[in-house]
């Protein structure tokens, strides 16, 4: 089956304003590989995914797809799809391989190299200083329960703009930070494996406090477009009966608003802390944190994938759950089409996101910093990937992120997840959200269909404007 006949011209339809830009987005630990390289030190996902158990058949990112090897290749691809920026995230142990102290160069090489070759072919570097593989001696000192943490992120900071500060402009401090606390110390699906209200707590207000401190940092070196990117999921109640109205509020709260509002207006919100306390797990706020936390920023990064809609039921699910005190919350599946992720696919939550941001965010430049899908694609006999599903994902998407700048929303740009099929953490190689395939016996990339559509629709909009 295949829907790519039909969509090219649904993408012809899309305009977008004079200056807003495209490109793709990838992260450290799920394309580099090259784990054991120019000093580089181990971080919690090396653990993480070298645990029996913990990864869909126990993969790991050793190898991924060999990008640390073949960053030039992979540039050369972004060029040849007329990206205009590129989203990559730096691998703290590569930096730091501590975590603080000592600084290996060979790591800053790396990221020289590849912001250098990224500004050969015009392609605007976009990094964000952490996603997700915080170095392993850090961890063994409590990793983000442990609230040094956030001052040795500052730190780090500090030496990754010292080393790139003169050809970056762009700069996030964190992703996602709702899945490094919740996933990893909550539900136990991400490193570091834990599943302790406390410790995620705990995490999810040093990772908001490191933020802060790298804000400031960042700030003080003269940075002038700083950003951080959180992860949105719209909480739809499966009927109005106050137990699930209840229920959407409590997940809402701990996935959009805990993470949001501390950022735009220096205070967690009500409903959450008392959530948090009544679990036995408030937030470990210190006089002066909000006003660190709430640094001023120039644009914000918003991950959309999916929505959820929830029900409150009597007895415990038995599942993991991300949310603390979320045992009596059932996230439903979704009806429709799923991606293999097992994601519905809802573009009209994206609309209804981007304009409750336009709302709630009043006055932040909104930058889509990941959108994407995970499709079975396979190279076909003809030698292509018909991926007509990612294409009318992507399509539908951007088709949605346009009504909703018709009615305010200030979307400057958008990133695609992800340039190339890669490490999709505890899911494995199992799970393709690539514009480019990897075949990961030969490492061979083959743009797929989507990125010829994409590259397509980047063309009319940079030769129109
Ligand atoms: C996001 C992550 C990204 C990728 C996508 C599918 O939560 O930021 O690394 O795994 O999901």
């Amino acid at each position: 089956m295949t829907s790519t006949d039909v969509r090219p011209d649904a993408a012809a339809a899309l305009t977008f304003p004079p200056g807003f830009f495209f490109g793709a987005a990838t992260a450290s630990y799920q394309i580099e590989g090259a784990v054991d390289v120019d000093g580089r030190g181990p971080s919690i996902w090396d653990t993480f995914s070298h645990t029996p158990g913990k990864t869909h058949q126990g993969d790991t990112g050793d190898v991924a797809v060999e990008h640390h090897a073949r960053y030039r290749e992979d540039v050369a691809l972004m060029a040849d799809l007329g990206l205009q920026a590129y989203r990559f995230s730096i691998a703290w142990p590569r930096v730091l391989p501590q975590g603080a102290g000592r600084v290996e160069q060979r790591g800053l090489d790396f990221y020289r190299r590849l912001v250098d070759e990224l500004l050969g072919q015009g392609i605007d570097p976009w990094p964000t200083l952490y996603h997700w593989d915080l170095p392993q001696a850090l961890q063994d000192e409590g990793g983000w329960t442990n609230r040094d943490t956030a001052a040795r992120f500052a730190d780090y900071a500090a030496v990754v703009h010292d080393a790139l500060g003169d050809r970056v402009r762009h700069w996030s401090t964190l992703n996602e930070p709702m899945c490094s606390a919740l996933l990893g110390h909550q539900a136990g699906q991400h490193a570091p494996g834990e599943r302790d209200a406390v410790a995620a707590s705990r995490a999810v207000h040093h990772l908001l406090l490191g933020h802060g401190l790298a804000a400031g940092v960042l700030r003080d070196r003269g940075v002038d477009h700083l950003g951080i990117t959180l992860n949105f999921t719209p909480m739809t109640p499966a009927t109005d009966s106050p137990a699930d109205v209840d229920a959407a509020r409590r997940l809402d709260g701990q996935q959009n608003r805990m993470f949001l509002e501390p950022i735009v207006r220096g205070a967690y919100p009500a409903d959450v802390v008392h959530d948090l306390a009544a679990a036995g797990a408030p937030l470990p706020v210190q006089d002066g944190d909000l006003e660190v936390i709430a640094a001023p920023l120039d644009w914000l990064g918003v991950n959309y994938y999916f929505c959820s809609t929830v029900r409150a039921v009597e007895e415990p699910t038995g599942k993991a759950t991300a949310f603390i005190g979320g045992e009596c919350i059932e996230d439903l599946t979704p009806e429709g089409p799923t991606t293999t992720m097992g994601w519905g696919v809802h573009p009209q939550g994206f609309t209804d996101l981007l304009l409750r941001l336009r709302d709630e965010a009043p006055g932040l430049p909104l930058v889509i910093t990941e959108n994407g899908s995970a499709w079975p694609d396979e190279v076909a006999a003809d030698g292509q990937v018909h991926d007509g599903e990612r294409t009318d994902y992507l399509v539908r998407h951007l088709a949605a992120m346009t009504d909703a700048m018709t009615l305010g929303a200030d979307v400057r740009g958008y990133f695609a997840w992800s340039l190339l099929d890669n490490y999709e953490w505890a899911r494995g190689y199992a799970q393709r959200f690539g514009l480019v395939h990897v075949d990961y016996a030969t490492q061979q990339r083959t743009p797929k269909a989507s990125a010829r559509v994409y590259a397509d629709l980047i063309a009319r909009h940079t030769q129109a404007g």
